[in-house]
């Protein structure tokens, strides 16, 4: 196998530091057990103090680091551009976060024109740290992972995210869908971990209508190079708004796209 462009391992390395400081920063930082610590941006979509100091902390470093990279946060929007690009989301699982809970991660991601091509999501609370690097493979905590090899959707345990974006007949609707499989639903609160858990064959497949570049943009590596199967979210507008994405095993990732009228890649 060839060797990684020096710009791109370059970049991964650093990112990776990059985001393990600023998870210790999140880690100081996090409320403890009991009812949210936040404010509510819209109903049930919630923000803390660290989702700006965060995504600040990690905006001036990456200038700093790589001052001709663009560069886009959840919380800012785009502040940068170029043509790599590094999209973080700050706190995925902010409703999480705010409750001392320990499923949220910081996920950084970075894209080449619109190909993504590296990511890190570092979940700390759960002493987890996901990489991945186009065409190198997709890691958790330095061990290579690859996506699950369940056939059987009787067998399988599907996760849907869900947002106040979504209507709730929509959101009924397939999950009604994916239940009818006979698969096992599940619905963590934090889209870039229920993409990593496919990614590493802990879920057989995530849903969410409506999902944004920020959740996805680390978890797309991964799931490319763990060799699961994914909607064309980037190419259906996640690259500049809203998109709906699906990712799954490539056993169950037909019959799965069938179920919930979601096309694959
Ligand atoms: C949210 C989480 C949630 C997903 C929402 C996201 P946030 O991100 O990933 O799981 O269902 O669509 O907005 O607000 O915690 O960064």
């Amino acid at each position: 196998m060839s060797s990684p462009s020096p710009a791109l391992a370059t970049r991964l390395e650093a990112a990776r530091a990059v985001v393990h400081d600023a998870a210790q920063m999140a880690m100081a930082m996090r409320p403890p057990p009991g009812g949210p610590q936040a404010s509510q941006k819209s109903a049930q979509d919630w923000l803390t103090e660290t989702d700006g100091a965060v995504e600040a902390f990690i905006a001036n470093r990456m200038k700093a680091l790589f001052p001709d990279d663009g560069f886009q946060g959840e919380e800012g929007g785009v502040a940068r551009t170029g043509s790599l690009r590094w999209v973080v989301d700050p706190i995925d699982g902010t409703s999480n976060y705010a409750r001392g809970r320990c499923r949220w991660c910081i996920s950084l991601g970075l894209l080449d024109g619109d190909e993504p091509v590296a990511g890190v999501i570092d979940a700390p609370a759960l002493g987890e740290v996901y990489t991945a690097l186009r065409g190198y493979g997709a890691f958790l905590n330095g061990k290579r992972i690859q996506a699950s090899p369940v056939k059987d959707p009787a067998c399988s345990m599907i996760e849907m995210g869900w947002s106040n974006r979504v209507p709730k007949p929509v959101f009924m609707e397939k999950m009604d869908a994916i239940m009818a499989l006979g698969t096992m639903p599940r619905s963590g609160g934090c889209g870039a971990l229920a993409l990593a858990d496919v990614a590493s064959g802990r879920l057989d497949g995530y849903i969410e209508i409506v999902i944004n570049l920020w959740d996805v943009a680390a978890a797309l590596p991964l799931l490319a190079e763990a060799g699961a199967r994914v909607s064309p979210f980037l190419q259906e507008g996640g690259l500049t708004g809203p998109a709906t994405i699906m990712a799954a095993n490539p056993h169950i990732a037909q019959v799965l796209s069938k179920a919930v009228s979601i096309p694959l890649a």
